[in-house]
């Protein structure tokens, strides 16, 4: 049999790509953030033979029914992105779902051991939440950029209030995400509750944040989800460097001005946001 180098291929390739570029941005901190990649049929079937089936299945906790049998990329628990580039074997892995959707195995990756990341319910709810509505959606980020949290301790925590900040705080910010943010409560990171609660406001929008430690954009490849974490982080970061001139705001962006760019760039804004 031909001998397959997963890290050669294209996707794995991108999502190293990714994961790096967050790095950069300070996104990062120690073990900070995740990030997980649904593959294409295709692109397992040209690593199937890289691959072992013979390691344990861990329960999800959550059932994912429209993913069974979906493989993963997916960053491990406790890796830091900051080694991703350089030793990804250890700092990724590949996992398949069984026929529930319900347990996971890692077939690939992994190399000095561990499991994939703790954020693995929330980001396979959420890709089953977003595969329903657009089947082109592979890509789910989470990361903890500074500005964004600390938005999430002077803002009032509603979609709408974070939108309105948002979308006021750049011009292009309602081209990039129209439907707007979610935004959920403090919560205990890492299990089902916290996923379910994130999948909820999935099924609305391509981004939720988490009060006080962070925010997950979904996307159907690894630029346009790069970007809208990018965008939605330097948007969060003008909205603090204008909070924090003391000044209050003078002036903004209006509903009638948000309608007008919607017009032009022909896009459904979230009308609710402007009520
Ligand atoms: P992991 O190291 O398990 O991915 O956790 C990092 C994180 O950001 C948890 O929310
Ligand atoms: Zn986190």
């Amino acid at each position: 049999m031909k001998k397959v180098n997963v890290l050669d291929q294209e996707f794995m390739q991108g999502f190293i790509h990714m994961a790096n570029d967050g790095w950069e941005q300070r996104w990062h901190e120690r073990n900070g953030g995740n990030l997980t990649y649904r593959m294409k049929e295709e692109e397992v079937e040209a690593c199937k033979a890289a691959f072992t089936y013979d390691q344990p299945w861990t329960d999800l906790g959550i059932t994912a029914a429209n993913l069974a049998g979906a493989y993963f990329v997916a960053t491990g628990s406790g890796k830091y992105f900051q080694n991703i580039l350089s030793k990804p074997e250890e700092s990724l892995c590949i996992a398949r779902l069984n026929e529930k959707g319900d347990a996971f195995q890692v077939v690939w990756g992994l190399t000095a051991g561990g499991r994939p990341t703790s954020e693995f319910p929330s980001h396979v709810m959420n890709h089953s939440v977003k595969t329903a509505i657009d089947p082109s959606y592979r890509v789910i980020y989470h990361a903890h950029p500074a500005n964004v949290i600390a938005l999430t301790f002077v803002l009032p925590l509603t979609d709408r209030d974070f939108t309105l900040a948002l979308w006021e705080s750049m011009t292009e910010c309602p081209v990039v995400f129209p439907a707007g943010v979610g935004v959920v409560p403090w919560m205990v990171p890492g299990g089902s509750d916290v996923a379910r609660a994130t999948s909820a406001l999935m099924k609305k929008y391509d981004v939720a944040i988490w009060a006080h430690h962070g925010l997950f954009c979904a996307g159907p490849d690894f630029d346009s989800t790069f970007g809208l974490m990018h965008t939605v982080e330097k948007a969060a970061e003008i909205r603090v460097k204008v909070l924090s001139c003391g000044m209050g705001i003078r002036q903004t962006i209006t509903a009638e001005d948000f309608r007008a760019v919607a017009e032009a760039f022909q896009l459904t804004l979230n009308e609710e946001m402007l009520k």
